[in-house]
C-alpha cells in the first residue's frame, strides 16, 4: 500500500533518494541554525537573546545529524533544486526576515522579533510533524532511530517555545499584530509546502523510477493535504497556547534536564566522536 511510512521506506533503501533527502534536510537545518545565529546577535532583549541562540545551535546540530548520516552512507551532499529550497521560498515571499536585514548590523525592533518568532511559529509547527512522521516510521531503526527521535524532541521543544514567547508579546499588547502576521504566514507556508511537496515528488520519481501512476497519486496525496490545510488545518498553525509545564522555558540556556545547546550528545550507530 502506497503511504507516506512506505514512501519514506524506499527513499531511505536508495543512496541516490536518501541523499537528495539528507542534503534537503540538511540545507534547511543549517540555513534555520544561521537565522538565528543572526538574530540572537541582533536582538536587544538579553532575555530573548540566548534562547535564539541556543535555538540556533540546535538546528546547526540538525544539519551537522543530517550530513552524517548521509557520510555514513557513503555519500556528500548535492545542490538542492531552487524548487524544492523551503526557506529561500519562503522569504523570497516576504515570509520571516529577509537575508538582507540580517547582515545588516541595525539592532532589530520588536516587530523585527515578531516576524521572526511568527515565522519560526509556524516553519516549526511543520518541522515537529514532520519529524513525528519520522519517529513513527524510523524511530526503532538502528542507524538513524537514534537521531530522528533527538531531533523530533528538539523541533516540539522549538515549537513550545514559540508559543510561549508569542504569547508573551501577545499579553504585551500586540496580540492584534502577531495574529495577522501568523495567518499570513501559515498561508504562505501551506502554499509553499506544497510545491516543495510536488518538487521533491518529482525528483525521488525521477531518481526511483516511479511508473506516472504513482506519481500521479503522489501528486495528489500533496494537493489532497493542501485542499485539507487552506480549508481547515491553517487554524492549527495559528493558534497560540501555553506549553505544558513540562515544556515550558525549552530554550533556556540552562536546564535542569542538563540538555545542552547544539551538543549532539550522541554518536551515531558505528561512528567513533
Ligand atoms: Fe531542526
Ligand atoms: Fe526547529
Amino acid at each position: 500500500m502506497l503511504t507516506a511510512g512506505s514512501v519514506f521506506r524506499e527513499i531511505y533503501a536508495d543512496d541516490r533518494a536518501y541523499q537528495l533527502f539528507c542534503s534537503i534536510a540538511a540545507s534547511g537545518e543549517d540555513q534555520g541554525g544561521w537565522e538565528n545565529e543572526r538574530i540572537a546577535s541582533l536582538v536587544r532583549d538579553r532575555e530573548l537573546a540566548p534562547k535564539i541562540a541556543r535555538h540556533g545551535a540546535d538546528e546547526r546540530k540538525h544539519g551537522r545529524i543530517f550530513d552524517r548520516l548521509m557520510r555514513k552512507r557513503g555519500v556528500g551532499p548535492v545542490d538542492v533544486p531552487d524548487d524544492a529550497d523551503y526557506c529561500m521560498l519562503l522569504e523570497r515571499q516576504g515570509i520571516g526576515l529577509i537575508h538582507e536585514r540580517l547582515k545588516d548590523d541595525r539592532p532589530l525592533t520588536d516587530r523585527d522579533v515578531i516576524t521572526y518568532l511568527v515565522h519560526s511559529r509556524v516553519t516549526e509547527q511543520r518541522a515537529s510533524e514532520d519529524m513525528r512522521l519520522m519517529v513513527r516510521v524510523f524511530g526503532d531503526d538502528p542507524e538513524i532511530g537514534r537521531a530522528v527521535r533527538m531531533i523530533s524532541a528538539d523541533e516540539d521543544n522549538h515549537l513550545a517555545y514559540c508559543h510561549e514567547e508569542l504569547l508573551r508579546l501577545s499579553a504585551a499588547g500586540h496580540g492584534g499584530y502577531i495574529r495577522e502576521l501568523l495567518r499570513r504566514t501559515a498561508k504562505a507556508e501551506i502554499r509553499t509546502h506544497r510545491g516543495v511537496g510536488l518538487a521533491v515528488m518529482r525528483r525521488m520519481g525521477e531518481i526511483l523510477g516511479w511508473p506516472s501512476w504513482k506519481r500521479g497519486l503522489l501528486a495528489a496525496g500533496v494537493y489532497g493535504l493542501w485542499l485539507y490545510e487552506e480549508a481547515y488545518g491553517w487554524r492549527r498553525m495559528v493558534e497560540l497556547r501555553m506549553p505544558e509545564p513540562r515544556m515550558r522555558n525549552a530554550m533556556a540556556p540552562a536546564r535542569a534536564d542538563g540538555r545542552q545547546a547544539g551538543g549532539d550528545g550522541f554518536a551515531l550507530v558505528g561512528e567513533v566522536t
